[in-house]
Parts: C-alpha cells; sequence; structure tokens
C-alpha cells in the first residue's frame, strides 16, 4: 500500500472498539509510540495541558467502572487505558505560574518576548475567546487534549491497535475516586476524556455511518 492508501486504511480501521480481547496486549514498543504521539500533539501557544494517566491496576479500573457508563466492557477488557487529564483556570490563566514556567523553562523566551506573549495571551482569553470564567478556561483547555485524543487513536490504528474514545462517565464521581486515591490533584488538573487501547474481540457489528463529504464539505473559491 502506498501511504495515502496506508492513511485511509487506519481511519477506516479505526472504530469505537467496545469490547478488546483481554489475552492480547499491546507491546511497550507499540504503546510508547502511541504516548510520543500524545506528547508530540500540538496545543494552543504551545501550553501543553495535558497528562496522560495510564491506569493499569485493574482493581482501580474496577472501582471507577461505577461511574463510567460507556466503558463498561472497555475497562476490564483493555491492553492499555488512558485518562486524559487537563490543567485547571489555575495554571491556565495567562499569568499563572505554570505558564510562566512553560515561558521561561521550556521555550526558553527571553523576557521581553515573555512580556509579549502573556500580553497576547491575556488578551485572547479576555477579549478574544472571551474565557471568562473557569470553567470555561479548563473547556478551553480540554479543546487541546482532545487533539492528543485524536493523535493517539490514529497512532494506534496505523499501528494495527484498536481504541475507544470515551466521554462517558460521570466527571464529578470520578474525580472525586481520582483523588481519593491520590492520583489526581483536583487543583490543578481535571479529566477531559478518556481512552481503551487493546484488540479488537470481534469486528464491528454494524459498518461505518458517515455523511457523504459532499454534506460536510463546502468550498469557498
Ligand atoms: C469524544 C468522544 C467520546 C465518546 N465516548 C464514548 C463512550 O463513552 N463509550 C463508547 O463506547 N463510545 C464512545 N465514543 C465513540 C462514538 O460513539 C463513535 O466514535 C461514533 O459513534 C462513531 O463510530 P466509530 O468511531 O466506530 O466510527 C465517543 C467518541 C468520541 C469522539
Amino acid at each position: 500500500m502506498d501511504i495515502k492508501q496506508q492513511i485511509l486504511a487506519a481511519f477506516n480501521f479505526r472504530h469505537a472498539c467496545k469490547e478488546f480481547d483481554a489475552s492480547r496486549k499491546i507491546s511497550d514498543e507499540d504503546f510508547n509510540v502511541i504516548l510520543e504521539a500524545a506528547r508530540l500533539s500540538p496545543s494552543s501557544f504551545g501550553f501543553e495541558p495535558w497528562k496522560f494517566l495510564v491506569l493499569q491496576n485493574m482493581e482501580l479500573r474496577e472501582k471507577i467502572r461505577p461511574v463510567c457508563w460507556g466503558a463498561q466492557k472497555q475497562l476490564p477488557t483493555a491492553s492499555h487505558y488512558i485518562i486524559l487529564l487537563t490543567r485547571k483556570a489555575t495554571d491556565m490563566r495567562y499569568d499563572s505560574t505554570y505558564i510562566k514556567t512553560i515561558m521561561e523553562d521550556l521555550q526558553k523566551s527571553p523576557p521581553e518576548v515573555i512580556k509579549t506573549r502573556t500580553q497576547r495571551t491575556k488578551n485572547f482569553q479576555e477579549n478574544d475567546f472571551r474565557l471568562t470564567d473557569e470553567r470555561l478556561l479548563f473547556d478551553w483547555a480540554c479543546t487541546q487534549t482532545y487533539i492528543a485524543l485524536g493523535d493517539i487513536m490514529t497512532a494506534a490504528a496505523l499501528l494495527g491497535i484498536d481504541s475507544c474514545p470515551i466521554e462517558g462517565f460521570n466527571r464529578e464521581n470520578l474525580e472525586t475516586i481520582l483523588t481519593e486515591e491520590k492520583i489526581l490533584d483536583k487543583e490543578h488538573f481535571g479529566v477531559a476524556c478518556m481512552a481503551a487501547f487493546g484488540y479488537r474481540l470481534a469486528d464491528p457489528k454494524r459498518a461505518k455511518t458517515r455523511r457523504s463529504l459532499n454534506e460536510v464539505e463546502e468550498w469557498i473559491k
């Protein structure tokens, strides 16, 4: 297959896998590629508002299952299960310590550049996108994390690995459990979404349903 065929084959292969073959495990080498795809994902201003919790403790998976209605079969059977955390307003506001650290230590921007970028971020958050409260800032940060969600599912599909994106959970109840287990610092992070990975137990029951391209595209010339 040429690269174009490979890409489309991967997108057609990917489906929301409901149940995995629990006896099959993803190799460390393959799973590292998936995590690298997550890490290399783009984010607004390069703030990388995410953390990827790889939940391999089966007791803990069982513990969160009652509050995850959309992952009933995926939680016990997935080879690997990621909870995609996203930073909250405490870290995402233009004047947070986290953003300062990213600009200084990671992006190694000089002070005058930091000043300009901070002002631009402030203007973006307050005027352009009107991210005027904590929830809006968190939701904006979540949009970045969903890019990583897309990237890891595509990377997996290219490796012949199945996945399922999961939003079917009660956020408050899930975060309470994760906080009690001391794996979530609620002041800085919330749960954006989750993703299960493994190998399908059976082929999907139904063919993919998608609207046709001419229903979803519009060319402005
Ligand atoms: C953000 C998001 C959340 C989803 N949450 C769940 C979920 O909780 N449980 C589930 O089984 N599928 C979930 N899905 C899968 C969708 O139902 C599925 O992608 C859609 O029906 C299209 O089918 P396909 O992915 O198999 O092509 C989710 C998909 C997305 C993008």
